[in-house]
């Protein structure tokens, strides 16, 4: 049974403000909530769509102790580029605020007040490390020591990142204090939790059986949950960053970071709609929706659930329509290893292109199981896909109007068989997009609305008015009309998925807007109407491009290689007799200049002890060629002659790389005859 609502209330989760925001956020979270805003909003309906900055927690306490500046100081730095990203992509928040403002504060602290007074949660103390040195207790994260599985010398407290184990930092061996490196000792400190024991029964009635219709990977990892049986949660640390707990006695202690940080959804509610914020929040008639990715599936489906519950005027939401995750290019993306596309780089790297890749992560979105974005599938559903079927379809229509019909549309005559059947194909795809979309079953469908282009792309090939304006005005201008029908269509199918090429389009055809409600109708455009000058939807992207972008994350890998001092895979063996083809051979350097307009290559003149010969080597970042002359180098001295930008190279230098991926040469110890054999 169905229920019906009045308005919509969609959040989205809110991003730590401790780094810049990528292609992994965009799919899994915002573009998926935002399609969804945009359609309901587009439908007519009441749409309340929350963003914000989450700003607490100590790994941004971390990278404020480890960069030597405040807190606040980080999370200012994070929250505007986030902030400028989202907008960049056209992600149409109501409002995008933070967890550091005021306004946030008072009602996190209010909320977990009222909770305290009713006596929702429990007072436990316990023994956890402190700092003697620093004078404080140590969150998991800032206690380091030995794995107890992997023997990995730098777990953290809450988890080895080498092994991947989660672990307690009891379970340290050899434990040490992230901040003053001293042996941190037990001490006893008191806390509040959240008693989820005493809410199982509900919530297990309320997802279980009530909310079947949950996405299987969500409602998957809520069971599991619920079978294992839920743990009282602490909801307080002992942390100089957050919101201070309000209860005497209680300095030092702050708000666990995942009690305020979905509180911060109510705290913007009430920024955004001082007056009537309880409207979105406290009336069964609100649909509340969270978008999320799949490791916040159990805050926001049993941990907040429980705060709101505890509170008792509060709405629960009617569906969490997480994504797992999306994997670059094989690998798992991370901010600490820069594996990533930021954001802010693409749009400087790719300027104007945003709804391509709103295209490719909607196409591509890990909604059911885990998906991997690589450039060049990228590059292929631009080509193949917005640049053949859809931009070359729109582009088609237009063009032919300004040619044939001075860009005024023409007036459609009698629709043969195949125009009425290409209508009604048309027309029938609106019902099961709509149904995609009301299930956030996103990626299924963009195919219908791209299945939308498809049927004009197909229409305008198949009935070649190119060809038939030659004979036949009429007909051709009916299928121009028809054509350009379906283009205005397309703006408004378009509008939730590629709002700037819904935009332009819209520009194209000279209107202003549409209502989802017109989708279908064949008159959207008046015979006589006339069309601004046509220009093209989507561009091809090169190969170039594609592979510039393919090696900026191989030199990423390289340097992380560098950075974890990793030693690179060794080699299949080789037989004693291939080792003593290599002709390796100690020369001097006689003279050292730089290879014109090339920013890597020397030219050496090596003394080999034979007369000389010249090398060219791609060392020109690490050495000035006035400071070689007269070092000693070891060399291949039979590889092959090759050709380096005109000049013929003898052989090559052996150099080695530092651990900041520097080259450096490889010198014999002491002075060698020149030409000696290395061996
Ligand atoms: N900052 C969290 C993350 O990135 C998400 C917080 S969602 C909220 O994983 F509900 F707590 F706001
Ligand atoms: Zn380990």
């Amino acid at each position: 049974m169905s229920k019906t609502f009045k308005r919509t209330l969609i959040t989205s989760a809110l991003p730590y403000a401790n780094g810049p925001v990528h292609i992994g956020h965009l799919a899994g979270v915002y573009v998926p909530a935002d399609i969804y805003a945009r359609y309901l909003r587009i439908k007519g309906e009441e749409v309340l769509f929350i963003g914000g900055s989450d700003e607490h927690g100590v790994p941004i306490a971390l990278k404020a102790k480890a960069e030597g500046v405040t807190p606040q100081e980080v999370v200012d730095r994070f929250h505007y580029i986030i902030k400028k990203s989202f907008e960049d992509f056209g992600i149409t928040f109501d409002i995008y605020s933070r967890t550091s403002s005021k306004i946030h504060h008072k009602t996190a602290s209010d909320f977990f007040r009222k909770l305290y007074d009713k006596g929702e949660f429990i007072e436990k103390s316990s023994e956890q490390y402190y700092d003697n040195e620093a004078q404080q207790f140590l969150a998991d994260r800032y206690i380091t020591g030995k794995c107890p599985h992997c023997g990995n010398e730098r777990a953290y407290g809450d988890q080895c990142e080498s092994c991947g184990t989660s672990l307690s930092p009891l379970d340290l061996i050899e434990p040490k204090s992230a901040v003053s490196g001293s042996v941190p000792v037990l001490k006893e400190t008191k806390h509040w939790y959240l008693p989820l024991d005493k809410h199982e029964s509900w919530l297990k009635e309320w997802i279980l059986n009530q909310h079947k219709e949950w996405k299987s990977n969500v409602y998957g990892q809520c069971k599991s949950w619920l079978d294992m049986g839920l743990q009282p949660r602490a909801v307080s640390r002992d942390l100089d960053w957050g919101v201070p707990v309000p209860v005497a006695g209680a300095e030092g202690k702050v708000l666990y970071v995942w009690f305020d940080a979905p509180i911060g959804y109510i705290s913007n509610t009430v920024e955004y709609a001082p007056n009537d914020w309880e409207k979105w929040w406290k009336n069964e008639d609100t649909k509340l929706v969270h978008f999320i990715g799949k490791d916040n599936i159990v805050f926001h489906c049993i941990v907040f659930p429980s705060m709101l519950k505890a509170d008792g005027s509060y709405i629960l939401p009617e569906n969490v329509p997480a994504n797992e995750f999306l994997n670059l290019e094989g690998d798992k993306i991370s901010t600490s290893r820069n594996w990533a596309v930021w954001l802010h780089e693409y749009m400087e790297e790719f300027p104007g292109k945003q709804d391509v890749l709103r295209y490719v992560l909607t196409a591509n979105a890990p909604e059911t199981k885990d998906n991997d974005f690589t450039w060049k599938d990228f590059q292929a559903r631009n080509n193949n896909e917005l640049v053949a079927v859809f931009g070359n379809f729109v582009n088609r229509a237009l063009t032919f109007t300004q040619k044939y019909f001075e860009g005024k549309v023409p007036a459609c005559g009698e629709l043969t068989e195949y125009d009425k059947q290409t209508l009604d194909d048309f027309r029938r795809i609106k019902g099961d997009l709509e149904n995609y979309i009301e299930h956030y079953r996103f990626r299924e469908a963009l195919k219908e609305a791209m299945n939308m282009a498809r049927i004009g792309n197909k229409y305008l090939a198949d009935t070649e008015p190119w060809k038939v304006i030659k004979t036949d005005q009429q007909r051709a201008a009916t299928i121009i009309n028809i054509s350009l029908q379906i283009t205005a269509n397309l703006a408004i199918v378009f509008e939730p998925f590629l709002p700037f090429t819904a935009n332009k389009i819209m520009k194209m055809i000279g209107k202003e807007k549409f209502s989802w409600q017109e989708i279908g109708c064949i008159s959207l455009l008046e015979v006589g109407h006339a069309i601004q000058t046509p220009e093209l939807l989507f561009e091809r992207i090169e190969d170039e491009v594609i592979e510039a972008q393919i090696q900026k994350l191989q030199d990423t890998k390289k340097a992380n290689e560098i950075k974890n001092h990793q030693a690179a895979p060794l080699k299949p063996d080789v037989a004693f007799e291939d080792f003593a083809k290599l002709d390796i051979r100690v020369g001097k350097v006689m003279e050292c200049t730089k290879v014109p307009k090339v920013d890597k290559l020397l030219q050496l003149k090596i003394d080999d002890g034979l007369g000389g010969r010249t090398i060219i080597s791609g060392i020109a970042q690490y050495y000035q060629p006035e400071n070689l002359t007269g070092k000693n180098v070891c060399f291949i001295a039979n590889l092959a002659p090759r050709k380096i930008k005109g000049i013929e190279s003898q052989g090559m230098i052996l150099s080695a790389e530092d651990a900041n991926g520097k080259l450096i040469l490889i010198q014999p110890e002491t002075d060698a005859a020149l030409g000696s054999e290395v061996k």
